[in-house]
């Protein structure tokens, strides 16, 4: 896929900017603080309806101004859209597409994607499994309309259950009443729970691919069992936790509660993890996702590469430039790059501008 275009206006520090992209590599540089992240934010909420970084739209808005305006034009597939996000301080966001009011983001998601190498994702790997489920359910459900219907079902109904719980625990309503939520909550966790099962397994090969190609010496894996609970064992363990739900006042068994560990040199990456273990791992799993959303969709979302140079030395620096240019040297296909750095020198030596590609520069100024 590709962007082509986009404008912001009083989207955080920027008053009014427009981008061009390059259909092979954009380099963003600046010093901090000069918007550079915020670019590849605006780029994401445009993909995805969402931004990176924080759940709060209007910390999105620029100083004081009443609203904020993003729009971008994606060319995936031979298919061009017009996206575009307004967040109204009095009344939050809004989001277009090709025109047509989006009225939720299910229509928006998987359409132009883009994977985000930030530091300020390093929570996928040293945060709890919250922000590990979110990776994966993100990366699953832009790969599969079916995913993201059965998460939304899932969601919507263990919402409901949960409120229903929370009114039998007040004595409000009788335990009864919880049935008709049960039954729909596990036939579609079950449903759920099969799916992720599957994409997992899948994704391990990915994943085990990239590190193969990185270096070999590495031990880096996912600890995840490898099928889901059968349907009967679900219902059972789902009844058994009843009297735990009902003490907490929420649902505490099912895949909204999974956690996929990371494991590191035969031990958890979270607690354990230096710096730079921590930092490959996330480079590790993001090429690992460019790799499966390509085998899924057809085409290789942007990657959009956040400082990713800095403080990494010239050699890791180097490999991981080679492992994105295996991806394109196995598909045949260009993976469009935005890359944002306050060094461009940094990025001149990883080697990522040799070869070919059409390349663009902006500079932006605090
Ligand atoms: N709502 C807002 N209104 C005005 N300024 C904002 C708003 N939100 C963030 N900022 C400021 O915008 C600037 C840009 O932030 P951003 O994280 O994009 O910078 P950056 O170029 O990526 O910096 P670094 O190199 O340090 O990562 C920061 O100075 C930040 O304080
Ligand atoms: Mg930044």
């Amino acid at each position: 896929m590709a962007i082509q275009s986009l404008t912001l206006v009083s989207f955080r520090n920027h008053e009014k900017k427009k981008f061009n992209f390059s259909r092979g590599l954009t380099l963003i540089w600046g010093e901090n603080g000069s918007g550079k992240t915020a670019v590849l934010e605006a780029i994401h909420i445009l993909s995805f309806g969402r931004s990176f970084r924080t759940h709060k739209q209007r910390d999105l808005i620029r100083n004081s101004d009443d609203a904020l305006a993003i729009r971008g034009g994606f060319l995936t597939n031979r298919i061009s859209d017009d996206v575009a996000a307004q967040v109204i301080r009095s009344s939050g966001q809004k989001m277009k597409l090709n025109g047509k009011i989006l009225f939720g983001r299910k229509e928006l998601i998987g359409r132009n994607n883009v994977v985000v190498l930030s530091p300020e994702e390093q929570s996928v790997t040293k945060g709890g499994p919250v922000e590990r489920r979110r990776f994966f359910d993100k990366m699953f459900s832009v790969s599969s309309p079916d995913y993201v219907d059965t998460l939304q079902t899932y969601s919507r109904v263990l919402k409901q259950r949960n409120a229903a719980i929370v009114q039998v625990k007040e004595n409000r309503c009788p335990p009864e009443d919880l049935h008709s939520w049960d039954d729909q909550l596990v036939k579609t966790g079950q449903k759920l729970w099969l799916l992720r099962y599957g994409f997992i397994l899948e994704f391990k090969n990915h994943l085990k691919e990239m590190i193969e190609r990185y270096d070999n010496v590495i031990q880096f894996e996912l600890s995840y069992a490898d099928q889901a609970p059968s349907l009967e064992s679900y219902k059972n363990e789902f009844k058994n936790s009843l009297k735990k739900d009902l003490a907490l006042g929420r649902t505490t068994y099912g895949p909204h509660r999974d956690d996929i560990s990371l494991i590191w040199d035969n031990r958890d990456l979270r607690n354990f993890g230096s710096q730079g273990e921590h930092k490959l791992s996330l480079v590790l799993l993001k090429l690992a996702e460019m790799s499966f959303i390509r085998e899924k969709t057809g085409t290789h979302p942007t990657l959009l590469l956040d400082d990713l140079f800095a403080k990494l030395d010239l050699e890791r620096s180097k490999k991981i430039v080679s492992l994105l240019q295996g991806l394109e040297s196995e598909t045949g296909e260009p993976v469009q790059t935005i890359v944002t750095t306050t060094d461009l020198l940094n990025v001149e030596q990883s080697g990522l501008l040799k070869g070919e590609k059409e390349t663009k520069t902006y500079h932006l100024e605090r």
